[in-house]
């Protein structure tokens, strides 16, 4: 026998070391130093349900600059507002692609819409494209601020059916802000009670909530092959393709009707440049699948993060009644009681619009943004970061930076006001992130927030019900928003 037994298991030890030595230091790359993990998992179990705390606590001391391990794949991630401006502001060039991450890619159908195609001439078309035709079919036009209005109305009647008595508001702002980003895109709306609505819903809520088990795919794909990771995977592609589904009956409806000459709606207008591109011979960018995809992220990422966030304001109007009381005041003072404000008016409710924009800091309702990755090789303060590379810009720890937000931690709209009252606007308050990728939607976001928030605190003040326990302010991170738990308030009609 030329190896002894021992011989055999000394080996395993050392190729187990040497695995371990290659696992931790990554020779041959110059990465921002960080935390060690767990070998092989890295750092998916220490992130837990809360990543952007653990993260923001690590900058304490890791620095504004390090890289983690998710699983096999390195990522860089990026905590402060400097950090951040400068990969995705002054290096945008480099850092502005997407990650490839098995659930995001098959969802998204394999690198198609605008929010995860990765940078490049395809995703430069389809966003100026999208950022035009939006301004034509609702930016830029006041009729889209008398929509917005009609839906806070609409909502405000749901409301008063609510009768003093408990309920849970977030359906129904869902369903009043998802109704704008639908008009929009295919000139439709949802009534309160249609079954197809509360369906798609739930399934785009289900998606956008926790995702241990099929989350974990998008580090380790082969997990997938795992009864139990199998399940949870297929019950959120199940969910993303109805949500397709839905809209490509929508947008096959569109087909059947469409009429150069009357374009009525976003799809319309994309059907268009489907035709014109077609007659320059050169349909490969605006193709069917890919206006089906477009307006997916649309519908999702124009739903889900507004509501969420008013959900939080008004969470925060019940847990703080003084300052509701302020924001009432405020618009009193500007508008009658049959009066409905008008977007012009801002600039003269800076109260509001700090508050606002506290709720926004506080609670970001993307604290994490979406995950970046790197173009090309690129350099950031010194250390080389290869292509492909995960970033995760995390905002949290800008809105939680004591240098920037003295007492982070305490709601204090008062922040953002001057000396003499005004509002003032702070450089570092990126809710929608910065630079290249940054939010598609942030304009229309901006006018829904300020007009939904205002007509509902001119015609309502929020209480918790009686006896009720205050609701948590520790919200749910789901695969990319934070959302509050589930509460109950009730809405007293004003005088
Ligand atoms: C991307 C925040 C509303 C459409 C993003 C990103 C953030 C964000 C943080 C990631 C940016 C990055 O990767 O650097 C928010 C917040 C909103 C909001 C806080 C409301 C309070 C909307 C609305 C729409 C929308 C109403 C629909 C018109 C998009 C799209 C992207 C995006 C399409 C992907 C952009 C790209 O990859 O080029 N948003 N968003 N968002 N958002 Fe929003």
């Amino acid at each position: 026998r030329l190896f002894t037994y021992c011989d055999v298991q000394t080996a395993l030890v050392l190729v187990f070391v040497l695995l371990l030595t290659f696992w931790y230091l990554r020779p041959g790359k110059n990465l921002p130093p960080g935390p060690w993990g767990w070998p092989v998992l890295g750092h998916i179990p220490t992130l837990g349900k809360s990543p952007h705390l653990v993260l923001t606590a690590m900058r304490k001391k890791y620095g504004d600059v390090f890289s983690i391990r998710m699983g096999p794949k390195d990522v860089v991630v990026l905590c402060g507002y400097e950090a951040i401006h400068e990969a995705l502001v002054r290096k945008g060039e480099d850092f502005s692609s997407r990650p490839s991450m098995y659930l995001f890619d098959k969802t998204t159908g394999m690198k198609s819409g605008i929010a995860f195609l990765p940078y490049g001439s395809l995703w430069k078309q389809q966003r100026k494209f999208t950022l035009r035709s939006l301004r034509d079919f609702g930016f830029g036009k006041r009729s889209l601020e008398g929509k917005i209005l009609e839906e806070a109305e609409g909502l405000k009647e749901e409301i008063l059916k609510t009768a003093n008595t408990p309920f849970n508001v977030r359906p129904l702002l869902q369903n009043a802000v998802s109704n704008v980003i639908c008009s929009i895109v295919f000139g439709a709306r949802f009534d309160y009670s249609d079954p197809k609505f509360n369906y798609l819903m739930d399934r785009v809520n289900q998606n956008f909530g926790e995702q241990d088990l099929a989350g974990v795919t998008n580090f380790f794909p082969l997990l997938r092959h795992i009864p139990a990771v199998r399940k949870a995977v297929d019950k959120v592609l199940k969910n993303a393709e109805e949500v397709i589904g839905s809209l490509r009956e929508d947008l096959i409806e569109h087909k059947n009707t469409f009429d150069p000459s009357n374009i009525r709606d976003f799809i319309d207008s994309y059907l268009l440049e489907m035709s014109q591109e077609d007659e320059a011979g050169d349909r490969e960018n605006f193709t069917e699948d890919q206006l089906n995809y477009v307006i997916s992220d649309l519908f999702v990422a124009g739903s889900e993060t507004t509501s969420t966030t008013l959900t939080w304001a008004l969470l925060y109007m019940v847990l703080y009644p003084e300052v509701q009381q302020k924001v009432q005041e405020e618009i009193d003072s500007v508008v009658g009681p049959d009066t409905a404000l008008s977007i012009t008016q801002r600039s003269q409710l800076p109260y509001t619009e700090a508050v606002i924009t506290e709720v926004m800091r506080i609670k970001p309702v993307a604290p994490m943004s979406l995950p970046h990755a790197t173009s090309k090789n690129a350099n950031l303060f010194g250390y080389d970061i290869p292509e492909g590379t995960m970033i995760w810009p995390v905002l949290w720890s800008v809105f939680y930076d004591p240098v920037h937000y003295h007492e982070p931690e305490v709601f204090k709209p008062q922040r953002f006001l001057g000396e003499n009252g005004q509002f003032v606007k702070d450089p570092t308050f990126i809710p929608f992130s910065t630079g290249r990728r940054m939010c598609l939607g942030e304009n229309l976001a901006k006018m829904e927030l300020f007009l939904f928030f205002t007509h509902l605190l001119q015609h309502f003040t929020f209480k918790l019900p009686d006896g009720a326990a205050k609701p948590s302010t520790v919200g749910i991170v789901g695969i990319i928003t934070y959302s509050p738990v589930s509460f109950d308030l009730c809405a007293i009609p004003r005088e």
